[in-house]
């Protein structure tokens, strides 16, 4: 187990044991946590092929793209979570995902998907390294 599994591990177990309120506070909090302050410097183009690499094999970003494994990701940064028409979250997602995604959100969720929703399709996806991470949204941004 590497070490990045077991700490989002220990970060679930956390989310499990509060209750329903203080789960999303919770949730919150260590997203805060884990996706920093600054996304302002990542490079899109980079992250266009860090998308191929290791989205695109679940995940189609052109409008009106196929749902694959995951949803399209066309314009998703600023969109409510769970709302790609078509595609059929789990039940993990639809309790939990009542958000919209920031870049912040986002950044954190590609780090540590089974962290924020524990239970979540996503979580087969090992997640990015860090340094991927502010590329990446900076290439999500683009994508409306
Ligand atoms: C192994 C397949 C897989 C990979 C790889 C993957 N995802 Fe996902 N992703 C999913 C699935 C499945 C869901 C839906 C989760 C659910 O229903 O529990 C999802 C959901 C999402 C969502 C939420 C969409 C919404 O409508 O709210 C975002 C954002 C996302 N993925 C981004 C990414 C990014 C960015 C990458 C690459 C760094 C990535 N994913 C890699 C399978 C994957």
């Amino acid at each position: 187990m590497s070490r990045g599994s077991l700490r989002g591990g220990l970060y679930a177990n956390a989310i499990r044991s509060g209750g329903a309120q203080g789960t999303f506070a919770l949730a919150v909090f260590v997203l805060t946590c884990l996706a920093g302050a600054a996304q302002a410097d990542g490079d899109a183009a980079k992250g266009k092929a860090a998308f191929v690499r290791q989205c695109a094999i679940c995940h189609t970003d052109d409008k009106g793209g196929d749902n694959r494994f995951g949803p399209n990701l066309f314009g998703i940064v600023g969109k409510k979570a769970g709302t790609v028409p078509g595609f059929a979250y789990t039940n993990a997602f639809k309790n939990r995902a009542n958000w919209e995604w920031t870049e912040d959100a986002i950044g954190g969720w590609m780090m540590f998907p089974s962290t924020m929703i524990p239970g979540t399709a996503m979580a087969v996806f090992q997640g990015i390294a860090e340094r991927d991470r502010d590329d990446l949204v900076a290439y999500l941004v683009t994508l409306k």
